[in-house]
């Protein structure tokens, strides 16, 4: 007996089976565990909402998505956009898109909440991508000194200091924010949707985007100091509003005085 097993070991198939064991163990173990994790992370969904997402999605956007969101040449493919792109682009009136001009517009609304909850859930489901914002977000608990500086370093270029917004090339512009909800706000920075860039955490940190967050919110609530704001848009309208009101006074009276003296 004690020969048998000796011999059995020794055998090059019992290495090979070995082997072939240890690799099954570990990579059924590999699955079972990111198997349990993407799911975890998934998990603000149910089954169903997933297959009502998925008839609303066949009705309303597969014309131009395609049948299976893999894109068609009229729109890009939404593998990976996750419900965060989904809800803010359907949220605030963007899709279902109507190509009109250079830039998708914002619209009416079109959905239910439900419904639109039930076409982040379908997308969601087709692969890992940024899902809506947590709660910690959206309490506007951070620094909104600290977010102001980040955002005229990272935003303002495009957006004005004080979130008015602004005109882009090519007929594109970037919205003013001053109407933005939070979520909105977040789910933006994280999708970039069209000519606006991806932030991830790694370019702007939780920390960051809660800041920036806090400050915005705080821009659109707080009140003006008094005095004609000209809209906020800083020292190159003020200077225009002097050059033409001041300066254009001043003709005015010269031209006056001279009449007058004629
Ligand atoms: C008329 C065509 C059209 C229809 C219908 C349409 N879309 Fe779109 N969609 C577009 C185009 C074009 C873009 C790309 C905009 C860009 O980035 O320039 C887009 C972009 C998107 C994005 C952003 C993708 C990203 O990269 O983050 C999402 C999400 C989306 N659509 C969801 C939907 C949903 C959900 C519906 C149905 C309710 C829908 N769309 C219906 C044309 C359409
Ligand atoms: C390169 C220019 C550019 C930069 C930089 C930029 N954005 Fe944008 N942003 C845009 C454009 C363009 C849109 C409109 C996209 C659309 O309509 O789909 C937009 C849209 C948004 C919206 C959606 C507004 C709405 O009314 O729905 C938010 C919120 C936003 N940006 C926040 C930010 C923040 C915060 C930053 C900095 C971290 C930033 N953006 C940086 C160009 C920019």
């Amino acid at each position: 007996m004690k020969q048998n097993l000796k011999n059995a070991r020794r055998s090059p198939w019992s290495a090979i089976a070995v082997i072939l064991a240890g690799l099954i163990l570990t990579g059924s173990g590999f699955v079972a565990a990111t198997a349990s994790t993407s799911a975890a992370s998934d998990s603000p969904y149910t089954a169903s909402q997933v297959d009502q997402g998925h008839k609303l999605f066949l009705s309303n956007c597969a014309s131009c998505h395609g049948k299976n969101a893999e894109g068609t040449a009229n729109a890009p493919s939404l593998y990976g956009v996750g419900a965060a792109s989904v809800l803010f682009q359907v949220e605030t009136g963007r899709m279902p898109g109507a190509i009109s001009g250079p830039q998708l517009e914002v619209k009416p609304v079109q959905f239910k909440q439900s419904d639109i909850d039930a076409m982040a859930a379908w997308v969601a489901s087709l692969a890992p991508g940024p899902s809506a914002p947590t709660a910690a977000y959206l309490a506007q608990k951070g620094d909104a000194s600290r977010g102001g500086q980040i955002f005229r370093i990272n935003c303002a270029m495009c957006h004005n200091a004080v979130g008015a917004g602004g005109a882009l090339t090519g007929g594109k512009y970037a919205p003013a924010l001053t109407h933005t909800s939070a979520a909105h706000i977040y789910e933006a920075m994280i999708t970039g949707p069209q000519n606006m860039p991806v932030f991830s955490n790694s370019d702007l940190t939780l920390t960051d985007k809660t800041d920036i967050i806090t400050y915005l919110q705080a821009v659109q609530t707080n009140p003006s100091i008094g005095g004609f704001d000209l809209g906020n848009l800083g020292p190159v309208v003020e200077g225009l509003f002097m050059w033409i009101f001041m300066l254009g006074g001043l003709v005015l009276l010269t031209m006056w005085l001279g009449a007058k003296s004629n």
